[in-house]
């Protein structure tokens, strides 16, 4: 009997539910273009009040959101502060200076942390041989330092500096809803930290499409108009924020689900030989191939072989996602294969 597959790239892979797709065929629905999709605007509403803020934008997806906030946010010219292993530096095709002209200056951070002394760095005198430094963007939970929380002290640290020197933050909280489940600090409270927020429905939360981008009203306003130029204006979109909905009704609490089911990966990745696996915050595993175990693109294939699906996240780095569609068998099923092609690589090299 062959065995199931346990999808494990990313939290993006879940399907729908049964029940979030019953939500979705019954939604009421109107050209959302005009203002006119009820659940779109119930959504936007929900969003708004959850996250403290006046208002809030429906976009397709993450990298919209992100690329929206940072172009109305900005002049072309001006100089964003990230950090260097961002989503919206690393992982964006360079989306800033595309679509927006802006000058990217990424600074490398300690587990996703945005040092507070480049920011005192990149605040360089209003001269003009100087880019002008208008925008700090900052992401929770972080992606590439495995899922790890980004302090509240240290955000708002940040954020105070940044607003002393008339600097907006833009935060990318396409996983905020996971540091908010691990640490219990409400999304407000996370959202107080940032002039501009985008969160995801479509990773842990488990919806199949959407994004929301929260502020201000008038920096919301500007949003709209910039997506419909970008040719993101949606009609019967309330198809897709009824997921949304439901997944706000019903999948926020769970993913303390998926924290645990990640720290148990993580302990039983850790036991096989030649690899070291931090204990993870969120639902992120990463693991480390030290020297003597295979390269990451070969223990991820071998895996795969096992109907255990990863990715490579750096030549010997490899990510696990816990998520919405995976269960504890599955976890058991990823530990028993990582043990296995580790146990017989690294056996074989001794
Ligand atoms: C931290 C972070 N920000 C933004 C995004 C972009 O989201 P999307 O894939 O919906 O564009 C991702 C996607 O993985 C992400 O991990």
């Amino acid at each position: 009997m062959s065995q199931p597959i346990v999808d494990l790239r990313s939290d993006t892979v879940t399907r729908p539910t049964a029940a979030m797709r019953q939500a979705m065929a019954t939604a009421e629905v109107g050209d959302d273009v005009f203002g006119d999709d009820p659940t779109v605007n119930a959504l936007e509403s929900r969003m708004a009040q959850l996250t403290g803020k006046e208002a809030a934008l429906f976009v397709a997806s993450g990298t919209m959101g992100n690329q929206l906030a940072v172009n109305v946010l900005t002049r072309p010219s001006d100089e964003v502060l990230l950090e260097a292993e961002s989503h919206v530096y690393y992982y964006e095709q360079g989306g800033m200076a595309a679509n927006s002209g802006c000058l990217a200056n990424p600074v490398h951070g300690e587990r996703g942390v945005l040092p507070m002394d480049a920011l005192v760095r990149a605040l360089r005198s209003a001269d003009d041989h100087v880019a002008r430094v208008t925008l700090v963007c900052t992401e929770n939970t972080h992606n590439r330092a495995g899922g790890a929380i980004v302090p509240l002290s240290r955000l708002q640290e940040l954020a105070s500096v940044a607003r002393a020197r008339s600097l907006k933050v833009h935060l990318d909280g396409a996983r905020l809803w996971n540091a908010h489940v691990a640490t219990g600090v409400s999304l407000a409270e996370w959202c107080a930290t940032a002039d501009s927020i985008m969160m995801c429905f479509s990773k842990g939360l488990g919806a199949p499409v959407g994004s929301i981008l929260v502020g201000s009203a008038d920096h919301v306003k500007a949003a709209r108009r910039v997506r419909k130029r970008w040719g993101g204006g949606m009609r019967q979109a309330g198809i897709l924020a009824a997921a949304c909905l439901h997944a706000l009704d019903h999948h926020i609490a769970r993913l303390a689900d998926d924290h645990a089911r990640a720290r148990r990966l993580a302990e039983g990745f850790a036991q096989a030989p030649g690899v070291s696996v931090p204990k993870p915050d969120t639902n992120i595993v990463i693991a480390d191939l030290e020297p003597g175990a295979p390269d990451a693109a070969t223990v991820v294939a071998a895996l795969a072989e096992r109907g255990v699906r990863t990715v490579p996240f750096g030549p010997r780095r490899v990510r696990a996602i816990a998520h919405l569609d995976v269960d504890d068998a599955g976890v058991e099923q990823a530990i028993g294969a990582f043990r296995e092609v580790l146990t017989q690589a690294v056996g074989a090299a001794r």
